[in-house]
């Protein structure tokens, strides 16, 4: 009984916290000066930062994030079954981690690592690839990038 009045008190505390920090915060940044209120924005603008920090450095799967994105856009040209006349265009097929790493008939499409150094990444960047359909959207290609840049592990 005398434990039950105790989580009580604690509950009862912690929801009190939880709606004065917000309207705390609410009341704060509406009566700020310029100054603080430019303070605000930097730490809104760290965050965003650190949220794309967080991004590079989750680790990217090959499977779970990159095969998908290739099977959907790009394997019915780079694939076993291309529609391309003549088969995959340059001999470079998309649809395994192995043919992904080969590249094509001339050229490895990717330098694991060094995304910057890599084919493939301009050519989605600057919207050359996929030949058909909308460029990839930015969260797409930044998993390839990040990909690249963790060394492309067969993952
Ligand atoms: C509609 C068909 C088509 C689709 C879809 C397509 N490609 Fe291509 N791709 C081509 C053709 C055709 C070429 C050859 C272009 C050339 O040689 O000028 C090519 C060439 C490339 C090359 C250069 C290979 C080399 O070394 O010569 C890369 C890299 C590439 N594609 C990546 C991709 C990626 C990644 C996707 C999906 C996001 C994709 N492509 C989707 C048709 C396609």
């Amino acid at each position: 009984m005398h434990e039950h009045a105790q989580d009580l008190r604690i509950l009862i505390y912690y929801i009190s916290l939880m709606l004065l920090l917000p309207l705390g915060l609410l009341f704060w940044t509406a009566t700020a000066d310029e100054e603080t209120r430019g303070g605000i924005i930097e730490t809104e603008r760290l965050g965003v930062n650190l949220i794309a920090f967080a991004d590079s450095v989750r680790p990217v799967s090959f499977s779970q994030d990159v095969q998908p994105i290739f099977n959907s856009r790009c394997v019915f040209c780079h694939g076993p079954n291309s529609i391309v006349a003549g088969g995959a265009p340059n001999g470079l097929l998309l649809d395994t981690y192995d043919n992904v790493i080969f590249g094509s008939n001339f050229l490895p499409v990717l330098v694991p690592g060094e995304p910057e150094n890599s084919t493939i990444m301009r050519m989605l960047e600057n919207g050359t690839m996929p030949a058909q359909g909308e460029k990839l959207p930015d969260d797409q290609i930044a998993l390839v990038r990040n990909w690249i840049a963790q060394g492309a592990p067969d993952n």
